[in-house]
């Protein structure tokens, strides 16, 4: 995709001029940086060639090209011949504030809320040695199971149907976790330049799987109160688009759960502009109130809907297995493009899986408490530390979405890398950009983390308002 532009006089209405002190080069360089971090030159973005800022500025051109001399030197900007200079972020910046999200263990003294997985439940080496002990029944097959095996698929049929829609095993097909679905419905029914609608903010390893297919992703706001079914539904219907995806069940990173009346009114849409409806049921497991009646399946309203599940934040992520639910002409066409994928989800880990599914009621209970008891956690202290933080109190999830007073959540993010705490701004969950007002915190470790995560984010705050005010004012570029 060619890259956007940032005009000269745009970028020169940007820059605030210098109060005096540091040289201009310095000003101009430090000042576009922040702009950069602050996600309102978006990375990628054409920058002004020196030539055309110089003229703006009315500066001399010596100046600029140092400027951009520094900000190459620190990896704020790529330049290439021929296509002039991008907005960059360096090295770890950008791995953190752009892209999908990094799942892992962080480093000693680091605390990550990026990532939104528990630790496996009690319960969990015990399933692996009972599935080790079933494992002989199936070593002298070949392995394979390219649909999942038979247990498994009747165990996840089962669910579906306790949860009131009628499901056959052979609807099922065993996956290697949620991601590893979209990825196969991408592949099964995307072709490069398909439009696909989902809801924004939403997960963004998502977004790159579908793009890495070729989609061109339309995304529909979503807030914390809910999605604008009129915006999404008029927006399938104008632009038929070959597929939609939504997050309907404690939406990640919102948090919002859509009622009924609407699960109806969109799946009416998806049919009647063909377009393949498909939804992420990954949180599906992790209300917020234990007592909260849950909606009927999105499936339950439209015969040829695709669900994607996952046991990996009910379970544990280490397990690797999902599910897609679909109708058997569908799972015909997706096992078929499964022979061009991975062929096969493993044997012991949907052993293990079947082992942990006989205990559910239990597990989940246990990985849900976990969950309210870091949010109560997470939350409490946000409101000491840093009252103007708006907490949107979500239906469910394994996130907070945050507001902060100001459009400064990527520089926060930024700060807070110094004080080795990691979070995830706004703009990474963004379809087109923009939520720089927004910040997503996970809430799935220990309370006493949770507390320390906040005072380092409280410091960071600071740090990225110290920035903001330090911005030089109009009026006084030094030569
Ligand atoms: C909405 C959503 N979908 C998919 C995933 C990835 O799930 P899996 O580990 O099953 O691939 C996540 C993980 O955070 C998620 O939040």
């Amino acid at each position: 995709m060619a890259p956007s532009n940032v005009s000269a006089t745009r970028l020169s209405a940007l820059l605030r001029p210098a109060a005096g002190g540091s040289p201009a080069y310095l000003h101009i360089a430090d000042a576009l940086r922040l702009l950069i971090v602050d996600g309102r030159i978006p990375v990628g973005s054409r920058i002004p060639s020196e030539r055309d800022l110089t003229l703006a500025l009315g500066l001399s051109r010596t100046t600029i090209t140092r400027s951009y001399a520094k900000l190459r030197d620190r990896g704020y900007i790529t330049s290439r011949r021929g296509s002039g200079s991008l907005a960059a972020l360096p090295g770890e910046a950008s791995h953190r504030l752009a892209g999908p999200l990094t799942p892992g263990d962080s480093e000693e003294g680091k605390l990550d809320l990026t990532v939104a997985a528990l630790p496996a439940p009690p319960g969990t080496a015990a399933a692996f040695a009972s599935a080790i002990d079933h494992l002989p029944g199936y070593l002298t097959g070949s392995g394979y199971h390219p649909l999942g095996l038979e247990v498994l698929r009747t165990a996840i049929a089962l669910r579906f149907n306790e949860r009131g829609v009628p499901t056959e095993p052979n609807q099922i097909i065993v996956t290697s976790g949620a991601l590893s679905s979209m990825a196969l419905v991408a592949a099964t029914y995307l072709r490069p330049g398909d439009r696909v609608v989902m809801d924004s903010p939403t997960y963004p390893n998502t977004m790159a799987t579908l793009r890495r297919a070729g989609a061109r992703i339309i995304g529909v706001g979503v807030e914390p109160a809910g999605w604008d079914i009129d915006a999404l539904e008029s927006t399938i219907r104008r632009a038929k688009p070959a597929m939609s995806v939504l997050i309907p069940d404690f939406h990640n990173p919102v948090g919002c759960l859509m009622p009924d009346d609407e699960r109806a009114q969109v799946s009416r849409s998806w049919s009647r502009s063909g377009t393949i409806g498909v939804v992420d049921e990954t949180l599906i497991d992790f209300p917020a109130d234990r007592d909260a009646a849950a909606p009927l399946p999105m499936a339950a309203h439209g015969t040829r809907t695709v669900t994607v599940g996952s046991a990996s934040k009910s379970f544990w992520g280490g397990l690797r297995i999902g599910w897609i639910r679909a109708t058997t002409d569908q799972v015909a066409q997706l096992s078929e493009s499964r022979l061009a994928l991975d062929l096969a989800a493993p044997v012991l880990e949907q052993l293990v899986l079947l082992q942990l599914m006989a205990d559910r009621e239990r597990i989940v209970k246990y990985q849900q408490e976990r969950v309210r008891q870091s949010r109560s956690a997470l939350c409490d202290a946000i409101q000491t530390a840093l009252p103007h933080w708006l907490l949107h109190q979500p239906a469910g999830g394994l996130s907070i979405w945050c507001e902060l007073p100001d459009a400064l959540s990527t520089a926060v993010v930024a700060a807070a890398e110094k004080q080795d705490l990691l979070l995830g701004a706004g703009p990474r969950f963004a379809v087109d950009g923009g939520l720089e007002r927004f910040l997503r915190l996970t809430c799935t470790q220990h309370s006493d983390t949770m507390l320390d995560a906040v005072a380092r984010m409280a410091h960071a705050w600071e740090d990225a308002q110290v920035n903001r005010n330090a911005r030089p004012h109009p009026g006084h570029l030094v030569a």
